[in-house]
């Protein structure tokens, strides 16, 4: 099956191409430089930019994969949701004109869903699987019994982890969206695990609420006052130790309150062969590091995807409709774009 996907749920314009199990061809257009400049994702903004950008991306994928017509395509991908409406709205109207200029089927895909099935692009997911999705929007741990199966055990009430990581990062003036860069300072410091108490612990369930560490963070750095980082030239060499360990602390903090509830949710499944790490969050080397090793120490297999598959790309979606497609689980034409809550 020749499936084409589009990803625009909230800043990376994508497109791909997949073939029988083969990804053959794959672009990924970020808009992060023009949200920078805001401090976050403007969704006008973000909308004006998918339409700009699609068509091009559409054809430059089917003249990579010597289709330019659009020849041999069976299925399109788009994802559904959850993200910015208007964002989304633009991937479908494409996806829905391009299926009926070409006579091809459409799919709306879960975009929460395709970030764990990514996993399988390196190593097939062995059943029954844990899934945990973190990315700027989400924190969901799902039971994942087999494929295209998804039971939701623990969400984020609040903010989601990324969220929590690009907060902090900007209340230390580190550019947007700051995980990232969270990561790399806390590679250069030590964690102090005494700073801030790990958030939402003190209960027995799978949810998360990251909202209450932001706030301890901002209280302490407030407190203390730290030295101006100069936002537009990040230079590792110029950044107080101070600064390198409070990454540390927020990023071990941030780490180990995301593996306890994993622990709680692996408790409450019957079996679990793999563990699945996905979504932004899960570049994130410390996270990867830290959830391998458990997953090795439980005897489960760990699959994360690669750090370019991580964030949103349109090879998971395209990838997510080929399962679903062929389960026979198909979208009708008049589907609508879900920017939050069930699909
Ligand atoms: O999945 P994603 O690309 O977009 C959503 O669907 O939300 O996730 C983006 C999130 C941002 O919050 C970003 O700061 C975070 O992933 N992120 C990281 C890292 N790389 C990206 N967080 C921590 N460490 C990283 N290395
Ligand atoms: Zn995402």
């Amino acid at each position: 099956m020749i499936c084409l996907g589009i990803e625009t749920s909230c800043d990376e314009t994508s497109v791909a191409l997949w073939d029988d199990g083969h990804l053959v061809t794959d672009l990924v257009h970020t808009q992060i430089p023009m949200h920078s400049v805001f401090g976050g994702v403007v969704p006008e903004l973000a909308s004006r930019e998918h339409l700009r950008l699609l068509d091009g991306l559409v054809s430059s994928v089917l003249q990579s994969a010597e289709r330019p017509a659009g020849q041999g395509i069976d299925l399109i991908a788009v994802t559904r949701g959850p993200g910015l409406l208007g964002a989304l709205l633009v991937g479908i109207s494409y996806a829905k004109s391009l299926s009926l200029s070409l006579g091809v089927p459409v799919i709306g895909v879960n975009h929460l869903y395709a970030h764990l099935l990514a996993c399988d692009f390196t190593e097939p997911i062995e059943y029954p699987a844990l899934g945990v999705l973190v990315s700027g929007g989400h924190t969901h741990i799902y039971e994942m019994p087999a494929p295209c199966e998804f039971n939701l055990l623990g969400k984020t009430l609040d903010d989601a982890a990324g969220e929590a990581f690009d907060k902090i990062a900007k209340l230390l003036n580190l550019p947007y969206p700051g995980g990232k860069y969270i990561d790399i300072l806390a590679r250069l410091g030590t964690a102090d695990p005494r700073l801030f108490s790990k958030p939402y612990l003190q209960n027995d369930n799978c949810d998360f609420s990251f909202s209450g560490l932001k706030t301890a963070v901002a209280q302490y750095v407030h407190k203390k006052s730290f030295a101006a980082i100069d936002y537009a030239a990040f230079d590792v060499e110029l950044i107080p130790q101070e600064i390198k360990d409070l990454c540390a602390t927020v990023n071990e903090t941030i780490v180990e309150t995301l593996l306890e509830k994993t622990r709680r949710a692996v408790a409450r499944c019957h079996d679990v062969k793999t563990l699945c790490l996905a979504g932004g969050v899960a570049a994130n080397s410390h996270l990867r590091h830290k959830f391998s090793a458990f997953a090795h120490a439980r005897g489960f297999k760990f699959l994360a995807p690669a750090q370019n598959y991580c964030g949103d790309n349109a090879a998971m979606i395209a990838y997510a409709g080929v399962q679903w497609a062929k389960k026979g689980l198909m979208s009708s034409m008049d589907f609508e774009a879900v920017p939050r809550g069930k699909i």
